[in-house]
C-alpha cells in the first residue's frame, strides 16, 4: 500500500472534521454547519463509511484530505505531509523522494516523445500537423503520444515500481491489476513555474473525455498550476500583462505567434492560488476566453478572485465561434492584439454579460439580473469595485443606486405574516398596492389591475388612480403626491403601507402570493361561479350541447384553480 492509500485508509474524516465544526450524528453519518459558507441549518453531511463529506448548501465536498486543504488553505502535498505526520506514516515523497518523482515524470514524458515520433505515433503526428502545430512546437512543448496498448509505458518504467507510478498517477489500479491510464491520446506535459513535469494532460483524438488529466499527486494539486507559465512569465514581466486563455492548444498558438504572455487555467474556473501565481509577475491579465465561456459564471466567478488578488482585469471578445487559437491561426499576431488592446475592463463586462442575459425592458427582467447578480456579491473584496457596479446597474437599469444596493446585498426583510407586534398584518390587498406603488408590480400585471380597479376597495382604488395617472407618463409618484388631498384616515393607511418594511427574502414570490390571492384565484371563482349559473340556465333550457360546453369551460377553470393552488 501507498503512502497515499494508507492515509486514506487510516484518517477518521469524523474526528478530523469534527475538529473544526460540531458534528451531530444523524443516521449513519453525521451533520454539522458547513464552515465553507454562511449556514443557519446543518448543510454538511459527512459519511464515515464513505469517507466522504458534503455540503448540500454550498456543493462543496470531497474526503478528508480535500477537507483539510481547504479549511486549512493547503496545497494537496501540504494537506497530504500533515496527516502522515499525525498518523505516523512515513512520506517517501517528501525532500529526497520529490526529486525523485521529478525524475520518474520526466522519465515518462521522454516516453512519450519518443512514441511520438516513433511508428505508433503516425496518427499522432499527422493530427498535430494539421492543426499547424509543426515539429518545432513539439519539442519546445514536450508533446507526446501515449500508445493504445494498457501497458506500454508500465513496461518501459518498470525498473521505478509500479507502486511509483501509481502515486505519480501514471499507472491506475484495476481489478486485474496496474494498467497505463494514458492509452491513445496526445500527451500535453503540464510543468511547474520552474519547468519541472507535475503532470500530463492526453487528449483524446475522437470520443469522451476529451482531455484526461493527472488526478491530484504529490507533485500536483489542481487548480495550483497554469499551463505554459514556465514559458511565458519572461514576457508576462516584459509585457507588464499576462494573457489567460482556456486551453492547452490557445497558449500553444498565441506563443507561436509571437504572444507569449499566454497561460492557460486548464478548463476549470480559476483558483486563488492561481491568481496569487500571477500577481507575482504581473498587475494585469487579460481574460481571452471564447465569448460563450467568458460570460459563465464559473469564470465570472474567476475574475472576481482575480481582482482580489490586486489584479486589474480586463476581458477581451473575439469574434463569435472563435477561440483564440482558431482566431489566431486565421488572422495572425495583429488582429489578436488588437482584440487583446481593446479589452473591456472587468466591472464594464459583467455588466454587460449579466445583462444579455435579461430582458430589461420588463421589471421581472430587472429582477432577474439583479438576483443573479446578488450571487456574486459576497465575492466582492473590494468596496471600489461594489460602487462601480452599484452604479453601473443603476444606470443601466434606471434603479436608484440604493435599490440597486439593497438588491444585491439581498437584505431580508419582514415576512408580512411576522410583522412588528401589536399591528395587522398585511392582507393580500394591501401587499399588491404596496408593490404596486414601489413600481415592483410587472407592465402585464398593472394594467391587468387597473383594468379591474373595482377590486381595490374605495381609499385604495382613489391612490392607485392617481398613481396610474402618473405612471402612464411614465415616471414613479412619490409619496407625498400620492397622499396630497387624502383624507387624514386614508392618508395614514397608505403612508403606513409605504413606510412598511418587508422582511420577506424573495420580492417576486411575495408578489406572486399576494396576486394570487388578491386577484387570480378571486377571479377564477367568480367566473367559475357565472359558468355554473350558466349551466343551471341551459339545462332548463334544455340546450345540450350548451351544457356539454359550458360543462367543459368548467372543468377547464377547476384544473386552473388546482394548478393555481399547487404553486403557492
Ligand atoms: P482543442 O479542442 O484541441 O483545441 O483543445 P482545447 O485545449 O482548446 O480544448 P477546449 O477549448 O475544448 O477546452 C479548454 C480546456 O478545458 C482544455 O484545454 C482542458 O484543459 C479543459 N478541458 C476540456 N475538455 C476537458 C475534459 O473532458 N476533461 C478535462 N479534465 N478537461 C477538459
Ligand atoms: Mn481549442
Amino acid at each position: 500500500m501507498g503512502a497515499l492509500e494508507e492515509i486514506k485508509a487510516r484518517v477518521n474524516i469524523v474526528d478530523l472534521i469534527g475538529r473544526y465544526v460540531a458534528l451531530k450524528p444523524a443516521g449513519k453519518n453525521y451533520k454539522a454547519r458547513c464552515p465553507f459558507h454562511p449556514d443557519d441549518t446543518p448543510s454538511l453531511m459527512v459519511s464515515p463509511e464513505k469517507g466522504l463529506w458534503h455540503c448540500f448548501g454550498c456543493g462543496a465536498g470531497g474526503d478528508a484530505i480535500s477537507f483539510l486543504m481547504r479549511i486549512e488553505h493547503l496545497t494537496f502535498a501540504e494537506a497530504l505531509a500533515k496527516l502522515a505526520q499525525e498518523l505516523g506514516i512515513e512520506l517517501r515523497a517528501g525532500g529526497e523522494g520529490k526529486t525523485r518523482l521529478f525524475q520518474v515524470n520526466l522519465e515518462a514524458l521522454r516516453f512519450f516523445q519518443r512514441e511520438l515520433r516513433g511508428p505508433a505515433g503516425e496518427k499522432a503526428r499527422a493530427y498535430l500537423l494539421s492543426r499547424g502545430i509543426n515539429e518545432s512546437l513539439w519539442e519546445k512543448w514536450g508533446l507526446g503520444y501515449s500508445p493504445s496498448a494498457w501497458d506500454a509505458l508500465l513496461r518501459a518504467l518498470s525498473r521505478f515500481g509500479v507502486q511509483t507510478l501509481l502515486d505519480l498517477g501514471l499507472v491506475v489500479m484495476g481489478e486485474r491489476g496496474p494498467y497505463d491510464r494514458f492509452r491513445h491520446r496526445l500527451i500535453f506535459p503540464i510543468r511547474d513555474e520552474q519547468g519541472r513535469v507535475v503532470a500530463f494532460a492526453g487528449r483524446a483524438f475522437e470520443g469522451e473525455p476529451k482531455y484526461l488529466n493527472t488526478p491530484n499527486t504529490p507533485l500536483f494539486t489542481k487548480g495550483t498550476v497554469l499551463y505554459g507559465l514556465d514559458l511565458a512569465k519572461e514576457a508576462i514581466r516584459r509585457k507588464g500583462r499576462a494573457v489567460i486563455v482556456e486551453g492547452y492548444t490557445d497558449v500553444i498558438s498565441l506563443h507561436a505567434a509571437g504572444i507569449e504572455e499566454a497561460v492557460a487555467s486548464m478548463g476549470t474556473s480559476l483558483t486563488a492560488d492561481q491568481a496569487r501565481l500571477l500577481a507575482r509577475y504581473t498587475e494585469e491579465v487579460v481574460i481571452a476566453y471564447d465569448r460563450d465561456a467568458a460570460g459563465e459564471a464559473s469564470s465570472l466567478r474567476g475574475m472576481f478572485i482575480l481582482h482580489a488578488a490586486g489584479l486589474r482585469v480586463r476581458v477581451a471578445s473575439f469574434p463569435p465561434e472563435e477561440d483564440p487559437d482558431s482566431f489566431v491561426r486565421k488572422a495572425g499576431r495583429k488582429a489578436v492584439e488588437e482584440v487583446l488592446a481593446q479589452a473591456q475592463p472587468f466591472h464594464e463586462f459583467f455588466l454587460h454579460a449579466l445583462a444579455s442575459r435579461h430582458d430589461l425592458s420588463r421589471m421581472e427582467g430587472k429582477e432577474a439580473l439583479l438576483r443573479e447578480a446578488q450571487g456574486f456579491w459576497p465575492e466582492i473584496k473590494s468596496s471600489v469595485l461594489k460602487l462601480e457596479i452599484i452604479h453601473g446597474f443603476s444606470n443601466l437599469l434606471g434603479l436608484p443606486p440604493e435599490e440597486v444596493q439593497e438588491a444585491l446585498r439581498g437584505v431580508s426583510r419582514p415576512v408580512p405574516r411576522a410583522e412588528e407586534k401589536g399591528e395587522p398584518s398585511l392582507t393580500p390587498e394591501d401587499l399588491v398596492v404596496k408593490f404596486l406603488l414601489e413600481g415592483k408590480v410587472p407592465e402585464r400585471v398593472v394594467a391587468e389591475l387597473l383594468a379591474e380597479e373595482g377590486r381595490f376597495c374605495p381609499v385604495y382604488r382613489e391612490v392607485v388612480r392617481r398613481w396610474a395617472e402618473r405612471w402612464a407618463e411614465g415616471q414613479l409618484p412619490d409619496a407625498a403626491a400620492l397622499i396630497s388631498g387624502l383624507s387624514p384616515e386614508a392618508a395614514a393607511r397608505v403612508s403606513r403601507l409605504l413606510l412598511l418594511e418587508l422582511k420577506v427574502a424573495n420580492e417576486g414570490q411575495a408578489l406572486e402570493e399576494a396576486l394570487m390571492r388578491f386577484l387570480y384565484i378571486p377571479r377564477l371563482t367568480e367566473r367559475m361561479e357565472e359558468v355554473k349559473l350558466a349551466i343551471k340556465d341551459a339545462e332548463e333550457r334544455g340546450d345540450s350541447e350548451a351544457v356539454r360546453r359550458l360543462t367543459l369551460e368548467f372543468q377547464r377553470l377547476c384544473r386552473q384553480r388546482l394548478e393555481l393552488l399547487r404553486r403557492r
